[in-house]
């Protein structure tokens, strides 16, 4: 099968203000975004691939990246303010969300902290990380690295029941370039936080009974809100906390 990413409609898309680095096939975008970290200057890059070898998700764990069925994207920026390092999951989420929605005609929902559901099923996950000047200890860069789900339908047996595609007609190039353009738009004015009315919006847990499983330990919650900073406002029977956007995972109840 031909390769699905054409980075020359990347680059024609995004008027050639990021750099577009493509493979046909490479163990992790975000690896590769680590890699090249030194290359980075004022204008973001953009690494894209049509398959990994060795994808990396959340929690240590894999992420499936089959050849030709997904788009996998690392976008290495300068790191925002230390304060608005806390929310960029969140603001990815909302990034991605609002590409599928322009070009497609699903409805996107975002399990928190940054899974994105269609219909049911995870379609896409999200890994940022920091990367830390070795001389300053400062965090210098962050990469936003996405995995979609365009058209897999034979997923392994651990993720079967729970992953699905966006399985409608669109070019990986041009959602490509519209996420990065979404990240680069929403980033210029983080510290404002206007896109965590839009996260609430396609909250897909707000109102929801959820377990949450932190440092080994299995609660019961209501998820009532999320607050600026991205974190999820939850009622246990001890009260009201906030579950902040680290190490830990949810399930909706039933799920
Ligand atoms: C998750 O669901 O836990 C996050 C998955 C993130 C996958 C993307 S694919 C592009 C980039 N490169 C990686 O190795 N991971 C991210």
């Amino acid at each position: 099968m031909s390769a699905r990413i054409n980075k020359q409609n990347i680059l024609q898309k995004l008027n050639n203000k990021v750099e577009v680095r493509y493979f046909h096939t490479i163990d992790s975008t975000n690896n590769e975004a680590k890699r090249c970290y030194c290359d980075l200057q004022d204008s973001p890059i953009l690494f894209v691939s049509d398959h990994q070898t060795n994808g990396r998700g959340r929690l240590g764990r894999s992420f499936y990246s089959p050849k030709n069925t997904g788009l996998y994207m690392s976008v290495l920026l300068s790191a925002p303010k230390t304060e608005d390092i806390v929310c960029i999951t969140t603001a990815a989420s909302v990034a991605v969300t609002k590409a599928i929605e322009k070009l497609t005609p699903l409805s996107p929902m975002i399990k928190w902290v940054n899974d994105i559901y269609v219909k049911g099923k995870k379609v896409c996950g999200i890994l940022c990380e920091a990367v830390t000047n070795p001389i300053s200890s400062k965090i210098s860069a962050v990469i936003i690295g996405i995995g979609i789900n365009i058209n897999t339908n034979d997923f392994p047996q651990d993720i079967k029941d729970t992953a699905g595609a966006l399985s409608v007609n669109i070019d990986s190039s041009e959602l490509c370039a519209l996420i990065t353009d979404n990240i680069i738009d929403i980033f210029q004015n983080l510290e404002q936080r206007e896109f965590i009315a839009e996260y609430r919006e396609h909250s897909l847990v707000i109102g929801k009974e959820i377990t949450y499983t932190q440092n080994n330990k299995t609660e019961t919650a209501t998820a009532i809100d999320i607050d600026r900073n991205g974190g999820l406002i939850i009622t246990t029977e001890n009260g009201t906390e906030t579950l902040s956007t680290g190490e830990i995972s949810i399930r909706l109840r039933n799920d």
